[in-house]
């Protein structure tokens, strides 16, 4: 038997495969599909404090081996997912999910974190700082050291659960904003959020999203997260969760060799419902394959 069981910040997971933020909703609508209970666990959509309906339409488009994605955090706002979506998921979903939340300014996220103290079915604390700041020029949060530090203080400062910062790989140097965020609290580091990117529609030389840009996510970005991941292992000792373009149970080795401890798939799961099951089912015979008689033993094994 292989051991699956993986730990963040205390937060034990029956094996390294969570569904990501935006790409799983609040899990509800996978459980026509599998037993989602399997999974280690799964991040829920990326909550404000405000409802927001989001960008207008198109905000899809499809490229090669990936996907644009400007839906502009459509979200029910904190209070309802805590007042109402996190009791519901405790009714089909029996571990601790990872709660996603964003602010368009630090108060913002300080509102949200607060809101989500004393729950019993968070275990972490994901902190998407991909959003513009507003009191800043419309600077994302991400993209600053120092801004990206403030965050994680205000936030670690509320949340009474483990924070994992969740990166823009939109900047220069990945390493400094998490060593920034390590410094400042953070429990844990999750890379990385969508690369900016954009299609033109070639009978109407348009873009084709209505928000002009949006997020690339899916298997044409794994090369950049993994190096990412890799990098951010060297610098930080906290653990890191690897997200970007994972669509096989190989990639999720590689992601774990390149030094993370669990990993997120978002993407895949709009064209295969299903491979997250797939992929914890063929786990543990491409590990014996391999000779791994425990996962943890391959955490940052490439380096
Ligand atoms: C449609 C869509 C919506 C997303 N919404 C969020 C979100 O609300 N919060 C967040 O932190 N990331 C969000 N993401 C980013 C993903 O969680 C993930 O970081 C990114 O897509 C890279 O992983 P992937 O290549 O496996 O999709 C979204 C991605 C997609 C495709």
């Amino acid at each position: 038997m292989v051991n699956l069981k993986v730990n963040l910040s205390g937060l034990e997971l029956s094996n390294p495969i969570i569904p990501a933020s935006g790409c799983f909703g609040f899990g509800k609508e996978f459980i026509q599909y599998y037993d989602i209970n399997i999974l280690g666990s799964f991040c829920t959509k990326g909550t404000t404090k405000e409802a927001r309906f989001g960008n207008d339409t198109p905000r899809i488009a499809e490229s090669s081996c990936g996907m644009l994605n400007s839906v502009g955090l459509q979200n029910p706002g904190i209070l309802h997912v805590v007042r109402q979506v996190l009791k519901e998921i405790s009714s089909y979903y029996s571990k601790p999910v990872i709660a996603n939340i964003s602010g368009f300014s630090i108060e913002e996220y300080e509102y949200c974190a607060k809101s989500l103290r004393g729950i019993d079915n968070i275990g972490l604390i994901e902190v998407n700082i991909s959003c513009p700041n507003v009191h800043e020029g419309g600077m994302s949060f991400g993209t600053n050291a120092d801004m990206a530090a403030k965050v994680t203080k205000a936030v670690v400062k509320v949340a009474d659960k483990p924070v994992y910062i969740k990166l823009s790989p939109n900047v220069t140097d990945i390493v400094s904003i998490a060593k920034a965020c390590e410094e400042a609290g953070a429990a844990g580091i999750c890379a990385i959020n969508t690369l900016l990117g954009m299609r033109i529609d070639i009978k109407n030389r348009k873009p084709v999203l209505a928000n002009i840009t949006g997020g690339l996510s899916g298997p044409a970005v794994f090369p950049v997260a993994l190096r990412m991941v890799y990098q951010i292992y060297k610098a930080v000792k906290i653990p890191i969760i690897g997200i970007g373009g994972i669509s096989s149970t190989d990639d999720v080795i590689e992601m774990m060799m390149a030094g993370a401890t669990a990993v997120q798939i978002g993407s895949m799961n709009l064209i295969d419902p299903c491979i997250c099951k797939t992929i914890i089912e063929d786990l543990p015979e491409r590990l014996n394959r391999l000779k791994v008689k425990d996962i943890n033993e391959i955490i940052g094994g490439a380096h």
